[in-house]
């Protein structure tokens, strides 16, 4: 296992989005009470920054404000669909893939009679681990299984963690293909196309490829190199961006037919939540498929 790799800070960067937005953005459709309490003290500045809306000095500080108040602006409607399209596939199972400091078995009351595990490279779910410490899932049953998606076997840890291939589970894969490979999104289709009995859910959270996006991106980390400062995201480069025709097409290869396949701009619109960052929120997309 690559165990050299540190804990991911895309997934600080998206729980500071979520406590950011609860009761800010789409309220009456998102909420998450938990997230406020993984962050760390100095991680809960900038939190209070952005609910404040108060924009600190310098340029470093500047850009993480920046980056928080975006990504609440995308993880409201993002977790409003996921969160929708759990509840509306009520499995006794769900795994959710690179869960990052998710914080579903702890908030959602859908999930007490689910048994939940998460799956996460070792290093990020060593992180959320001293996060969470002892705060009790909601979930029937809760289990962490480390698996670095790019090395590992994926089969053997859903195995090791009790996972029944013969129960229809939902699949959780929130904002991690990204940072994954080709080749290894196949394999982690492959595994989870295997095990999954007919009828389960594959819910995905991707991103289309862009270049305002991409230009976004690189005029950042030029900026920041520049100034000699790190981005949140540095470290975690986009990998793999995917139309939704390509999509479909890796989730058909894997025995799984998509239902719907939505935009977060179009969601955001749906439920009333800000949308300043259009072209972020129209590149995020969230599918949900079925395993035929
Ligand atoms: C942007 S975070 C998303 C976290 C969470 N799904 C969410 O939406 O809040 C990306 C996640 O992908 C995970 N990840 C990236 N590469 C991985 C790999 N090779 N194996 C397992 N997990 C990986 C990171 O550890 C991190 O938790």
């Amino acid at each position: 296992m690559s165990e050299e790799r540190v804990a991911s800070r895309t997934a600080v960067l998206v729980c500071l989005g979520r406590a950011a937005a609860d009761g800010r953005l789409a309220v009456g459709h998102f909420t998450d009470p938990v997230a406020a309490d993984l962050l760390t003290v100095e991680e809960r500045v900038v939190l209070d920054q952005v609910r404040a809306g108060t924009p600190p000095q310098g340029w470093a500080e500047r850009s993480t404000y920046e980056s928080v108040r975006a990504c609440a602006e995308i993880i409201a409607p993002r977790t409003v669909a996921i969160d929708d399209a759990i509840r509306s596939h009520p499995h006794l199972q769900l795994v959710v893939l690179g869960a990052g400091l998710d914080t579903r078995a702890w908030r959602m009351p859908e999930l007490v009679d689910v048994d939940v595990t998460e799956i996460d490279h070792p290093a990020s779910q060593r992180d959320k681990r001293a996060r969470i410490g002892e705060r009790p899932a909601l979930a029937r049953t809760f289990r962490f299984q480390p698996v670095d998606l790019a090395v590992d076997d994926l089969a053997a840890g859903l195995e090791a963690s009790g996972h029944d291939g013969d129960v229809p589970t939902t699949w959780l894969w929130e904002g991690v293909l990204p940072y994954l490979t080709r080749r290894d999104i196949v394999a982690t289709l492959r595994a989870i196309g295997d095990r999954s009995a007919r009828g389960s859910t594959l819910i995905v959270n991707y991103q289309t490829p862009s270049l305002r996006a991409r230009a976004g991106r690189l005029v950042v980390g030029t900026l920041a190199r520049l100034g000699r400062t790190a981005t949140i995201t540095a470290n975690e480069p986009w990998r793999t961006l995917l139309t939704a025709e390509q999509l479909s097409g890796l989730l058909a290869n894997a025995g799984f037919g998509v239902q719907h396949d939505d935009d977060l701009l179009s969601i955001a619109e749906r439920i009333g939540s800000e949308a300043r960052v259009r072209t972020s929120l129209r590149n995020g997309r969230v599918a949900v498929a079925a395993r035929h």
